[in-house]
């Protein structure tokens, strides 16, 4: 390893310090020394992050990339798998380019690297924070042991657009719960020292709004309130900023008509202004060259009004290494929005210690031992039974008895692919086990499992291609006649039916919106067969997204929706289904009754004509279906029961610099172990903007033996109560509100207290 004497004695001092420890003199002046160093092609070359392309099937140094990293036109790469391959590419940087200034690898490690984790929306569902940062904290070690030091993750899009496929990557609808989340994984993701070998640094994404593009669209247009992004879609971006995440990337969409890579108020004024971010902002892919087409103008214009936005490093656009030095030239950036681009880009890099060590994650003996370890996989088949959501058991159909004869049946019940959800880079597929192979091993000798597939996964062959991408194609050349003859012929032998259904793993995710979110139609031909069969049927749903379950709740008293549980969730379906774990999943995200509903969320404003009751003519409301989700938010059955006592609040009024307690009492009613999660709903009943009918303020997951009885604290300070008035401005403001305590967001009990 070649390195500078300025970056040897730089390492010798201050290599041992961490991120959260890092010492801002000392890298100021590492830094600037290294600049000082630099041409202006090297800086705008550390701006620039290609994909891998290539160097994923050939090797490195006869890459096309190998001659731009010697001539130092790239900070980093992404999506490389392997630390002998970003090995060799680190050392074409390190040992070849002018300053020896090592590359940043990152990728899109979402939910797991090779024990995958449940998708983003799935964990949402358990509520379980500390799950969910472990999730991230097990993905950082296993991630760094194959040397990547940054993830495109978490993803903290609000979404109230089930049409849109990437509801998978996200929290669900709600800021409070999104926030708690985006927190978590941060934390997860970064530890307390960002320089350990096994931390790694998070991008918060994708600023902003993402998550609401009209019709669901993926890409499309978003456009709304500053009142409502500040309160609504905000929060999760803030808390992350907040937790200290490394690095931002911008979204596809426009905000306030302006794509978000080149707006300036968003990405300096809200990001950096207002919420103190000091990290680098990585545009999304070819974000910067997709401005041409929003009409903002020819390559050049667009990459100088990214980086006068406030936007660092240019994905895969060449915008920046392509025309940036002749923008300096003619005026239309300044050598100081390049250098503080520069600098931002150096920082991260110093921060992860790759200037110490720029080999710090390229540790074969690591990879080799810290990859898809037994206890990585129990604690991800642990969090996966917690996101599965037991939306119906009204005949105690669940759990099972490992007993008698199960006829599984569907077109998720047999692949291995589809396992583990959508953005799962890293997975190996072949690792992990079918629905098939799980239940097997679960009953072992004591029941008999059948199979037949049932059906395809629709009736349109080609929809079913553009839903299987990626090596996920499962088409059964069959005749629809002959599958579901099949099933039959199995389920006659069975004393109950476990239907595998719903999308598959690519059709929720980037580019996988829909416009019918109900059942495919060959799977609803299958489930009616099987439902007049008369013999009892489980039905377990797959989706990426809130679908639209009105006919499916009509017609069957069994249903659990398991989303996608990752590398482990063939087998942690199994231990729910047996019932060796309790369902506590509960929903992030309403449940639409139709998709006309969309978008329907619980924390929505009042209407001057609110509907009393269904139907009544000139309030707001359908002809044809009522205003109530199918399910709503928060909502999630157990195998257990819970029943909660009348809360009390320790006063009726509080003052600005006071609190309130509001209390619960909970007790398990049913006869088994049981998790529950408690949750408190407040409204500001007069204010100075329409302010929601409730919203999430806090929540308690608790794990309750049969009998037993737990009080639930929850702590109202002032700060819960702020919202951002008509001036942006975060405060409360005096007059009556309501506490709501419940299981879900519908049935809750209310009290009222002022605040004075
Ligand atoms: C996605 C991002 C992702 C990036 C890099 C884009 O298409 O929108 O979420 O991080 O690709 O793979």
């Amino acid at each position: 390893m070649k390195l500078t004497k300025l970056f040897v004695s730089a390492f010798l001092v201050f290599g041992a310090l961490g991120a959260n420890a890092v010492d801002k003199a000392k890298m100021n002046q590492f830094v600037d020394n290294l600049m000082s160093q630099m041409t202006l092609q090297e800086k705008i070359g550390q701006l620039n992050l290609p994909v891998t392309g290539e160097i994923i099937t050939g090797t490195a140094k006869s890459s096309d990339i190998a001659g731009k990293i010697k001539a130092g036109q790239v900070g980093g790469l992404f999506n490389l798998k392997g630390v002998d391959k970003i090995k060799e590419v680190q050392r074409i940087a390190v040992e070849q380019s002018r300053l020896h200034i090592p590359l940043i690898f990152g990728m899109d490690v979402i939910h797991g690297y090779e024990t995958v984790f449940p998708i983003p929306f799935a964990l949402s569902m358990s509520w379980d924070m500390d799950a969910i940062r472990n999730s991230a904290r097990i993905a950082a070690v296993e991630a760094t042991a194959d040397g990547i030091a940054w993830t495109f993750s978490p993803m903290v899009d609000i979404c109230r657009e089930p049409r849109w496929g990437r509801m998978s990557e996200g929290s669900g609808e709600d800021p409070y719960l999104g926030s708690c989340i985006a927190q978590a994984m941060v934390q997860g993701y970064q530890g307390t020292d960002l320089a350990a070998a096994n931390t790694m640094m998070a991008c918060v994404k994708h600023f902003a709004l993402y998550g609401a593009p009209e019709a669901g669209r993926d890409y499309n247009t978003v456009d709304m309130s500053h009142v409502r992004m500040f309160n609504e879609y905000f929060p999760p971006y803030k808390a992350a900023a907040d937790a200290g995440a490394g690095s931002f990337m911008t979204s596809f969409n426009v905000v306030d008509y302006i794509p978000a890579t080149g707006n300036r108020w968003l990405m300096t004024e809200v990001l950096r202004d207002m919420w103190g971010f000091d990290g680098f902002v990585v545009t999304d892919y070819t974000a910067i060259s997709e401005m041409i087409n929003h009409g903002m103008g020819d390559l050049q214009q667009v990459s100088a009004l990214a980086l006068n936005a406030g936007t660092d490093m240019d994905m895969v656009a060449d915008g920046f290494v392509g025309t940036l030095e002749k923008s300096l030239a003619e005026g239309k950036v300044t050598m100081e929005a390049i250098d503080t681009a520069c600098r931002r880009i150096l920082e991260a890099k110093y921060k992860l210690g790759l200037f110490d060590d720029p080999y710090r994650y390229l540790d074969e003996r690591r990879a080799k031992k810290e990859l898809y370890t037994a206890e990585n996989r129990a604690q991800a088949r642990r969090l996966a039974t917690e996101t599965f959501v037991l939306l119906e058991n009204s005949e105690g159909v669940l759990p099972l008895k490992k007993q008698g004869t199960i006829a599984l049946v569907g077109p998720l019940a047999n692949t291995r692919a589809n396992m583990p959800g959508t953005w799962s880079v890293a997975a190996t597929a072949d690792r992990y086990s079918t629905l098939l192979e799980a239940m097997q091993r679960a009953v072992g000798k004591d029941a008999t499992v059948l199979y037949a597939k049932g059906c395809n996964v629709c009736y349109d062959e080609e929809l079913e291609k553009n839903s299987t991408l990626f090596g996920r194609e499962m088409r059964d050349p069959r005749t629809p006649e002959q599958l579901r003859a099949e099933a039959l012929r199995i389920a006659a032998h069975a004393d109950v039916i476990v239907a595998a259904m719903g999308e598959p793993s690519e059709m929720s995710g980037e580019s996988s919106s829909r416009s019918n979110i109900a059942i495919l139609d060959a799977q609803r031909d299958l489930l009616e067969a099987l439902k007049a069969t008369g013999k009892p049927v489980v039905l377990l749903n797959f989706s990426g997204r809130t679908t639209d379950m009105t006919w499916e709740k009509q017609n069957f008293s069994t249903i659990l929706n398991v989303w996608f549980g990752g590398s482990e969730a063939a087998d942690a379906i199994c231990d729910v289904v047996f019932g060796d774990v309790a369902p506590s999943g509960h929903l992030s995200a309403s449940m639409p009754k139709n998709v006309g509903q969309v978008p329907i969320y619980y924390n929505h404003l009042n209407t001057g004509r609110p509907c009393p009751k269904w139907f009544t003519k000139f309030t707001s409301n359908y002809l044809d279906v009522d205003n109530e989700p199918l399910y709503p938010f928060g909502y999630g059955l157990s195998y257990t029961t819970f029943s909660y006592g009348q809360p009390t609040l320790s006063a009726t009024s509080m003052t600005r610099d006071g609190s309130l307690r509001a209390c619960v009492t909970v007790t398990n009613t049913g006869s088994r172990e049981g998790a529950e999660v408690v949750q408190l709903y407040i409204r500001d009943l007069v204010g100075s903007v329409a302010r929601p009918v409730k919203e999430l303020k806090d929540f308690s997951r608790i794990t309750l033996k049969p009998g037993e009885s737990k009080v639930v604290e929850f702590v109202i300070t002032p700060e819960k109560l702020k919202f951002y008035n008509s001036q942006l401005k975060f405060d409360c403001e005096p007059g009556e509100f309501d506490v709501m305590i419940g299981p879900n967001s519908r049935d809750v009990q209310t009290l009222r207290f002022t605040l004075r």
